[in-house]
């Protein structure tokens, strides 16, 4: 007999943009782009060429996400445990998102997209990023398309460390502190929470990605791995959220009058 608990394999067919509800989309959606290394090593090459490869994946999503006129997409680029990695990696991936920042900005911003970087400016990460952070964060401010995020030394936990110290620093007293002064001290506080977020490669973790926003998020996962991942996967991921029921801890149905925010 088959174990009840056996998962079939998450790959799903790609859809086609025109096959999703256009009246239910989601207003942010964010990846966390894994498999690199491990699509790599299934071709007998180094891992760095799987984060070269995961390049034509992202482009294609940014795009595809724009043409779906998403307003929100944020995607995980390098983690604040990432920094754990083998030095020859870690100064592949910051020289890897450089060379990217470099060469793809002007598109990104010829198609009116903002961007924006989420994560901590610490002193791991080489000044000529940062600069290229900025040169782009200037770039592109002006711009009214789909905000692309890049989750770049980010954590969760860092993001909630940050926000709490912040409000420290505001020194804003106890008893007036709720969800909402919580929000405001986010690295994005305009960001809406993101109603889906896509997780490739077969890991079912979050591994420390949007930990507050993703609070009420709907978790696709698909085993493809990122550099195989097309804007079509994105789609597919999509639908599947057009299938899911948000109840938010409610009944379906429209909310009681009782029910307090
Ligand atoms: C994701 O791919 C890229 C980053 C985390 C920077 P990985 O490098 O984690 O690839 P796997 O998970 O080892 O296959
Ligand atoms: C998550 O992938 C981080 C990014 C995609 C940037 P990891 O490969 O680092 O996560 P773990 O190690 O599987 O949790
Ligand atoms: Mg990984």
């Amino acid at each position: 007999m088959m174990d009840h608990w056996a998962e079939a394999n998450r790959y799903v067919a790609r859809v086609e943009l025109s096959a999703l509800d256009r009246t239910r989309m989601p207003r942010h959606v964010a990846v966390v782009m894994d498999g690199n290394g491990r699509w790599a090593q299934r071709r007998g090459l180094p891992r760095t060429e799987g984060h070269a490869a995961g390049e034509e994946a992202l482009m294609d999503v940014i795009w595809g996400a724009s043409d779906a006129g998403l307003g929100w997409l944020t995607v995980y680029a390098f983690s604040t445990e990432n920094w754990k990695r083998p030095v020859d990696e870690v100064r592949y991936l910051m020289g890897f998102n450089e060379r990217l920042l470099l060469t793809r900005r002007d598109e990104i911003h010829a198609r009116n997209i903002r961007m924006q970087f989420l994560g901590r400016r610490d002193w791991r990460v080489p000044r000529r990023i940062l600069r290229r952070i900025d040169e782009t964060l200037e770039l592109t401010r002006n711009n009214t398309g789909m905000v692309l995020s890049m989750a770049f030394n980010y954590g969760g936990r860092a993001e909630l460390v940050d926000a709490v110290k912040s409000i420290v620093e505001a020194r804003v007293p106890a008893s007036k502190i709720n969800e909402k002064t919580i929000r405001a001290h986010l690295y994005d506080p305009s960001m809406p929470d993101p109603e889906l977020v896509i997780r490739t490669s077969g890991e079912l973790r979050t591994s420390n990605f949007l930990m507050w926003e993703a609070a009420y998020s709907e978790l696709v996962f698909t085993d493809v791995l990122w550099p195989d991942f097309r804007r079509g996967d994105l789609f597919a991921g999509i639908a599947e959220f057009q299938q899911r029921k948000r109840r938010f801890g409610g009944l379906d149905g429209p909310p009681s009058s009782s029910a307090s925010g």
